[in-house]
């Protein structure tokens, strides 16, 4: 490697494939672990480089960025930023990317996994042969809902709340959406956030994580919704306050919940956990072997494209 090839820390394990085409334009120090780096080690290893290549649960905060003193560009292999200071990073001149697009596909499967298990209660089913207590067929065991003629409520209109609206009509559901520029719906029903919680059977968050979107779903907002409906997250945990969530379905003021994101993850409100009434799944959506290896090579490709000198492929702004 020559001694005038940029250098890129790369803060997790990744494809050999996708660490090789780094290799070939840059002097790469890779942290070969699934662990993170603690903060004080991130900085260190950080100073001097020109590139940054992380994950969406490395938190790069003002101070992370200020001790990357030769910074050009931070790359993360994740769709959502909510992790990266961009202004910080703007400031001093440094471009941030994500991988958007490539995911969408993978997370709209995921969250329509969740809205089947939780309406068909396929975790609690599971649950109950492992523990040998299914004892045969009767009439009306572990009866579930339909989705047919019900409505889907999407929060937000990006990629993936359209990806999974386009699947609804397949079910025979009905689809409105709440976003607040009313852009994506196509046609369909752009409602309040309050006419669509109110109204629909399945609400399914697919907004990023800014200080507008936090605890979007709270105490205030989970009792407008039907005691009959199912709430899904696959967006970010913090979109939803897990705490009022744990409350709203002890009190049974919503049928149940598919989460695939938490408030501080991997930790999981204990009042989560005991609600059978609940799929949880470990951040799972972008989680196909397709879906990560094209984010990781998206990533890397933005890393060296602003390195030569030439424009990201997905800059985040
Ligand atoms: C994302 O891309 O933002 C996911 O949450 C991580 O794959």
């Amino acid at each position: 490697m020559a001694p005038s090839s940029p250098t890129v820390l790369v803060t997790r394990r990744l494809p050999s494939s996708v660490l090789d085409m780094l290799r070939a334009a840059c002097d790469v120090d890779a942290h070969g672990s699934t662990d993170e780096l603690d903060p004080q080690t991130l900085r260190e290893r950080l100073a001097g480089k020109q590139g940054l290549l992380c994950m969406f649960n490395d938190p790069i905060d003002a101070d992370t960025i200020a001790a990357g003193d030769g910074l050009k560009v931070i790359s993360t292999v994740a769709v959502g930023y909510d992790n990266i200071d961009v202004s910080a990073a703007t400031e001093r001149g440094i471009i941030v990317t994500n991988t958007p697009d490539i995911l969408t596909g993978a997370t709209a499967e995921l969250t329509w996994a969740l809205i089947l298990a939780v309406t068909r209660r396929v975790g609690e089913g599971d649950r109950i042969i492992r523990a040998r207590g299914w004892h045969g067929w009767t009439f009306d065991f572990l009866l579930g809902g339909e989705l047919r003629g019900k409505q889907l409520g999407v929060v937000g209109g990006g990629r993936i709340g359209q990806a999974v609206a386009a699947v609804a009509s397949a079910f025979g559901m009905e689809v409105v959406f709440a976003n607040r520029s009313g852009a994506g719906a196509e046609g369909q029903p752009v409602l309040s956030l309050d006419e669509l919680l109110r109204t629909s059977d399945v609400v399914s968050l697919h907004v990023p994580l800014t200080d507008a979107t936090r605890h979007l779903i709270d105490r205030r907002t989970l009792p407008r919704m039907k005691r009959s409906a199912i709430l899904i997250n696959t967006s970010r945990g913090g979109v939803v306050d897990d705490d009022a969530l744990a409350w709203a379905l002890e009190e049974r003021l919503i049928a149940g919940a598919g989460l695939d994101v938490y408030e501080g993850e991997p930790h999981v409100h204990p009042g989560l956990l005991v609600c059978e009434n609940v799929c949880l799944t470990p951040h799972l959506g972008s989680a196909t072997r397709e879906t990560r290896t094209a984010m990781a090579e998206l990533a890397a490709r933005n890393v060296v494209e602003v390195l030569a000198g030439r424009p990201p492929l997905t800059p985040v702004s």
